[in-house]
C-alpha cells in the first residue's frame, strides 16, 4: 500500500455514528473509513437495550424531548434536542430500509408492530429494540451496506495518531484539517490519509476507568486528537456510570440492560430489600445518575461489594424470550435470572461531554466534524437519558454528511504535507512503563474521580495525571509508536480533561456529584475548555507529531 492517500472524506471509526455517515456519503464522495479494531468492533455492537424514538400514537415528541431535558439536569440545549427528537421516527425508517429487524410483538387488531420497551427517564415505552441485542443488529446491517458501496475504502486495524491541520503545520491563513496520520497496527507503519473533510466517530472514553461496560476500544481518541488540534471539549465531568454491570470476577464489560428494569426487575440490597424508595419517586426507573448514585451509597453505607437485580416475580418464558442474550451470560457465570437475583455493580459507561460541535456536527476546525460519543452536540447535558445515544449517532451522520455533501464542490487548496517521520525515535525495550501507567490511570481515575468526588480527590488526581501526562509526552517523544501507547497517551489527555472539567463545577448536578457543594447552583452553563495548540517545533521529531 502507498504510504499517502487521498480522499474527499475520511471517517475516523466504524460504530453507527462513522457508518450512517458513511452511508449518506457513498454516492457523492471518496470516501475511506478507518477503524482501529475490525469494523463492527465499538460500543455500538453491544447495545443492548435499544433506540429511543417517538414511535406509539399515544407518545409525542414533547414528551420525549421534555424527559430529555429533565434527564439533563438543565444543561441540555433545548433547540438541539427538539432537532434530534423530531428526527427520531425518520432515523429508525431508515435503519428498518437498510435492512435492521426489530423485535416484533402483536396488537390486539392482529397485526405486527415493534415492541416499545421502556428505559430509566423515558415517561412512555418508546425504545425500539432487537431483543436484547440491538447494537448487534443495528452494527452488522450497516457494516453489510458499507461493504456493498465498492467507493468506499474500508481500513480495518487503522488507527488515527493525529489529526493534520494548517494551523499544526505552522500554515498561515484560515484553519482548516487536511488529513491525519494513520497507523497501520498490522504492518507496523504509519501512513498519511489527506482528505478535505475529517470525522471523528471514534466513540467514548470510558476505558479511564478500572470497571467498565464498554469495549476496550472506547479510549477517547477522536476527543483527544481533537483537542490536541484546538478544538474546545465541553462537559467532560459528567461520565456517566451505567447502575447494572454484572458483578463477578470474570464477567469483564457485562451489563444488564435498563431494560430489565424497565421490564419489572426491583434493586435489592445485601438484606433483600428493595431501596429506590429511599431515593427517587420513579424508583428503579429513576435517571441513571440517581439509581448509579443510590447504588454506590447503599454499597458504601452497608459495606457490601455488590446490590442485586431481581426479576425472578416475571414468567421465566417472558425473560428468556425478552432477554435472550442477558440470560445466556448470567447462566454461564452461574446465574439462572428466572430464579436468581444477578449480583450488579455501577460501570463507567458513556461520556455525555467530547468535542463542541453544532448541529451539522460541524467542530471549531473548518472541515472537521465530530459526530456520535465523541462528541458534545447538547442533547445529553449533565445526564443521557437512556437509549438516546445510538439517535444521536444517526440523526448526527445523516446532518454532518447533508453538510459536507454541500460543501464538497467549493474549491480546495492543498499544501504540501510532511510525511511521518521516524527518524529520531527508536523501539522502545520498556513497555512495561505503558502497561502500568495503563492500569495506574485507570485506578486512580476509579478512586478519585469516579460516582462521588471531592476536591481533595480530584486534586490529588490532578497531580497524578500531570506526572503521567509528563512521562508519556516524554516516552512518545523518544520510541516508536504502537497502539497501546497512542491509547495511553489518550487516555492521559482525556483523565485530565475530566479532571479540569470536575474541579471548575463548584455545584453537584447531574452525573458530576461532589460531597463539597453537593447541591446544584440556581444559574449555571457547560464547562467549556479550550487548548493552546503546540506550536511546532523546530528539531521535533515530526511537526505535527505533538
Ligand atoms: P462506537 O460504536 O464506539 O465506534 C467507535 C469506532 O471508532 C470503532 O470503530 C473504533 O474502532 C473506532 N476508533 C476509535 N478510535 C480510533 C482511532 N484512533 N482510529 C481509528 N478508529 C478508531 N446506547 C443506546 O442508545 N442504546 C443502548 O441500548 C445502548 N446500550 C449500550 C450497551 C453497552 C454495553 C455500551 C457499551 C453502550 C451502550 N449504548 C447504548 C451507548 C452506545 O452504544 C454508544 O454511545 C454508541 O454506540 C457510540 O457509537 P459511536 O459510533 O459514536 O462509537
Ligand atoms: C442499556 O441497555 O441499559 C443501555 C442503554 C443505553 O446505554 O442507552
Amino acid at each position: 500500500m502507498p504510504k499517502r492517500e487521498n480522499y474527499d472524506v475520511l471517517i475516523v471509526g466504524s460504530g453507527a455514528a462513522g457508518l450512517t455517515l458513511a452511508l449518506n456519503l457513498a454516492d457523492h464522495a471518496r470516501v475511506a473509513v478507518i477503524s482501529k479494531n475490525a469494523l463492527h468492533e465499538g460500543s455500538t455492537y453491544y447495545a443492548q437495550g435499544g433506540i429511543s424514538a417517538v414511535l406509539d400514537s399515544d407518545d409525542s415528541f414533547e414528551s420525549h424531548i421534555q424527559d430529555t431535558l429533565n434527564a439533563g439536569a438543565g444543561l441540555c440545549d433545548e433547540e438541539i434536542v427538539r432537532y434530534t427528537v423530531e428526527n427520531g421516527p425518520r432515523s429508525i425508517a431508515w435503519l428498518e430500509e437498510l435492512g435492521v429487524e426489530f423485535t416484533l410483538e402483536e396488537t390486539e387488531q392482529g397485526t405486527l408492530e415493534p415492541h416499545l420497551t421502556r428505559e430509566g427517564g423515558h415517561s412512555h415505552r418508546r425504545v425500539i429494540h432487537s431483543a436484547d441485542a440491538t447494537g448487534r443488529a443495528v452494527e452488522t446491517t450497516l457494516v453489510e451496506r458499507i461493504r456493498e458501496h465498492k467507493n468506499v475504502v474500508l481500513l480495518e486495524r487503522h488507527m488515527a495518531v493525529d489529526l493534520i491541520t494548517r494551523r499544526k503545520l505552522g500554515l498561515r491563513g484560515a484553519d482548516h484539517v487536511l488529513g491525519a496520520y494513520v497507523l497501520d497496527i498490522d504492518n507496523d507503519s504509519t501512513r498519511t490519509i489527506c482528505a478535505r473533510f475529517v470525522a471523528l466517530a471514534s466513540g467514548g472514553a470510558s476505558k479511564v476507568y478500572l470497571y467498565t461496560s464498554n469495549p476496550d476500544g472506547s479510549t477517547g481518541d477522536g476527543i483527544a486528537m481533537g483537542w490536541r488540534a484546538g478544538c474546545r471539549v465541553a462537559n467532560m465531568e459528567f461520565m456517566q456510570f451505567h447502575p447494572t454491570c454484572l458483578y463477578h470476577p470474570n464477567a469483564k464489560s457485562s451489563l444488564i440492560s435498563e431494560a430489565v428494569r424497565g421490564e419489572g426487575a426491583y434493586l435489592l440490597n445485601g438484606a433483600g430489600e428493595r431501596f429506590m424508595q429511599h431515593y427517587d419517586e420513579r424508583l428503579e426507573l429513576a435517571p441513571r445518575d440517581i439509581v448509579a448514585r443510590a447504588i454506590d451509597d447503599q454499597m458504601k453505607r452497608r459495606g457490601e461489594p455488590c446490590v442485586y437485580l431481581d426479576i425472578t416475580h416475571k414468567p421465566a418464558d417472558f425473560i428468556r424470550e425478552h432477554f435472550p442474550n442477558i440470560y445466556a451470560t448470567c447462566a454461564q457465570f452461574g446465574y439462572d435470572m428466572t430464579r436468581d437475583k444477578i449480583p450488579v455493580v455501577p460501570a463507567a459507561h458513556y461520556t455525555c461531554g467530547g468535542i463542541l460541535t453544532d448541529k451539522r456536527g460541524a467542530t471549531d476546525i473548518p472541515g472537521l466534524y465530530a459526530v456520535g460519543e465523541t462528541s458534545c452536540t447538547g442533547l445529553h447535558g449533565a445526564n443521557r437519558m437512556a437509549s438516546n445515544s445510538l439517535l444521536e449517532c444517526l440523526v448526527f451522520g445523516t446532518a454532518a454528511a447533508r453538510d459536507i455533501i454541500s460543501k464538497l464542490s467549493d474549491s480546495a487548496d492543498f499544501p504540501a504535507i510532511p510525511d511521518w517521520d521516524e527518524s529520531l525515535v527508536t523501539h522502545s525495550d520498556e513497555q512495561v512503563v505503558v502497561s502500568h501507567n495503563w492500569d495506574e490511570l485507570r485506578r486512580f481515575m476509579w478512586d478519585y474521580v469516579g460516582i462521588v468526588r471531592t476536591d481533595k480527590r480530584l486534586e490529588r488526581a490532578k497531580h497524578r495525571v500531570d506526572l503521567l501526562l509528563s512521562e508519556i509526552n516524554d516516552y512518545y517523544g523518544n520510541f516508536r509508536v504502537n497502539s497501546d501507547l497512542l491509547e495511553l497517551r489518550n487516555l492521559a489527555r482525556i483523565a485530565d480533561l475530566i479532571i479540569c472539567s470536575a474541579l471548575a463545577r463548584k455545584e453537584s448536578r447531574g452525573l458530576h456529584y461532589t460531597l463539597d457543594y453537593p447541591e446544584p447552583m440556581d444559574r449555571t452553563g457547560n464547562t467549556v475548555l479550550t487548548p493552546t495548540v503546540v506550536k511546532p517545533r523546530p528539531g521535533a521529531r515530526n511537526l505535527a507529531n505533538t
